[in-house]
């Protein structure tokens, strides 16, 4: 729903923007919208900065907001399980029928959504590169800028394996560069979704749409329109991959919710898709899709919300970051240490590290967060190039708690990076033994969205780098 008109300017503020940009403000987040508008508004006085923003909107001024107000959390391999299901199944059941295939990112941010899926197709090698295109859009455009770059921190690659990482992106100084091949797969457009395009959103430009932890942010009657519009513009059969906690319920009857393994997807329904997603059992038995239209499976319902500091960390394991910030500072435990090391986390995932490093610090010293805060603190060093000062971090968090096995883990792939084989192989090893016990708030802070047996698969992909590299 619109935001009620208020007479308040804040109130109007939050109107403009959510018919906008679709960004909906309940009247508890409004002091956030407050402060911005009292900036923007400095130089012409809020009246008339509303007036103008309503009657002669400025595009360089909604920019402007746009970079201010959207919420670019992303890194690469993100829900990896969706990526695997387009490259293994769906491409290719389109790729027997037609020359190219074509996938939209919609809400892309920096560009790892996009290019994640240009590197999954030549990585599973069941898509010729050459038949693929990949397009990502976003309004904020400081993030397709940063797109177009292809430039990333070691943060955005956390969930890239190593041999992965070596393959496709290059260490400059600036940070890891997607290699060329990559890059050009990938077009990038500023484009808001709210804004009507009969040309960009015509019928059978896309056979699979990407639009993940971007409905988060909107009410649902705009889910509705850009839902319909991705509908028209999808071939027959075409697909749509939501985030794993959103969902078409009471939104959209135009697609049929369908599971392949762990993960869930849309598909346009009728016409019926150009041809079966038939995987041979042997390459994919897990992956093989099934029709949820039947009451086998439901629709993954959100677990219901935690109170206190535990519904922080419930929306940072859900990577709902604004919410978990909000939520934090509402808190009457949020100035004590484990509300300090939250607000630490979230500045990290906010890219403010000088923050994150700085409460991290002061968390080093007290006994209840001495532990995570050094290995927040090696993350920030990681982030600033340092992996020196990065390892010493970690080897203090293992001395504070020597059953932190995410610890032992980015020791020891410091140490293999470092050539260190023999110290990197005896932290990997007790990563392994230890990952099954680890502490539940370790994996809802740093797990990256991994569960144990991801993050096993980690420690034995380094294990096995390892020993290449002897
Ligand atoms: C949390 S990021 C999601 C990135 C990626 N899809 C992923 O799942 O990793 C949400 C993105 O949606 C974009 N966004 C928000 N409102 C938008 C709009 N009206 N039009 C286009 N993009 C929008 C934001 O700028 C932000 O980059």
């Amino acid at each position: 729903m619109i935001a009620a008109p208020s007479r308040t300017p804040v109130g109007r503020f939050a109107a403009l923007v959510e018919q906008r940009l679709g960004l909906h403000y309940d009247p508890p987040q409004w002091g956030e919208l407050e402060s911005l508008l009292t900036e923007r508004a400095s130089g012409s006085g809020v009246e008339k900065y509303l007036e103008q923003l309503a009657s002669t909107p400025s595009p360089a001024e909604w920019k402007a907001l746009a970079e201010r107000l959207t919420v670019g959390e992303t890194y690469f391999l993100r829900h990896p399980t969706q990526l695997e299901t387009l490259v293994d199944q769906v491409l290719p059941s389109f790729l027997r029928q037609t020359p190219h295939v074509r996938v939209l990112c919609a809400g892309c941010s920096t560009g790892e959504e996009p290019y994640s899926v240009a590197l999954l197709a030549r990585e599973r090698g069941r898509v010729d590169a050459s038949r693929l295109r990949v397009m990502g859009i976003d309004v904020n455009p400081r993030a397709i800028a940063h797109a177009r770059r292809a430039c990333y921190s070691p943060w955005s690659l956390r969930a890239v394996p190593l041999a992965m990482r070596e393959q496709w992106f290059q260490r400059t100084p600036e940070g890891f560069a997607l290699r060329p091949q990559l890059r050009e797969q990938v077009v990038f457009e500023e484009r808001n979704l709210l804004e009507e395009s009969a040309a960009f959103w015509a019928p059978n430009s896309f056979h699979a749409i990407f639009f993940r932890n971007v409905v988060l942010y909107f009410p649902p009657e705009v889910i509705r329109k850009i839902i319909a519009r991705m509908a028209q513009a999808l071939v027959p059969g075409g697909y749509l991959f939501l985030g794993p906690s959103e969902t078409l319920r009471g939104i959209s009857e135009d697609f049929e919710l369908l599971r392949g393994g762990d993960a869930f997807y849309y598909r346009l329904r009728p016409p019926a898709p150009p041809a079966p997603l038939a995987v041979p059992p042997s390459a994919a038995p897990q992956r093989a899709a099934s029709s949820v239209s039947a009451p086998v499976f439901t629709p993954p319902t959100p677990p219901p919300p935690l109170e206190g500091l535990d519904g922080v960390l419930q929306l940072l394991e859900a990577e709902r970051y604004a919410e978990a910030g909000t939520l934090l500072e509402s808190l009457s435990q949020a100035t004590q240490p484990m509300g300090l090391l939250l607000r630490a986390v979230l500045h990290l995932h906010a890219g403010r590290l000088s923050q994150a490093e700085q409460l991290g610090r002061q968390l080093a010293t007290a006994s209840a967060t001495e532990a995570p805060a050094h290995y927040l603190l090696g993350l920030c060093l990681e982030q600033f190039g340092d992996e020196r000062g990065a390892r010493g971090r970690y080897a203090a968090a293992v001395r504070a708690d020597p059953t932190f096995a995410l610890g032992q883990l980015r020791a020891g792939t410091l140490a293999r990076r470092a050539g260190d084989v023999v110290e990197a192989r005896v932290g990997l090893r007790m990563a392994l033994s230890m990952l099954p016990q680890e502490k539940p708030l370790y994996l809802a802070l740093f797990g990256g969205g991994f569960g144990r047996h991801g993050l096993m698969q980690v420690v034995l992909q380094e294990l096995q780098a390892c020993t290449e590299n002897s």
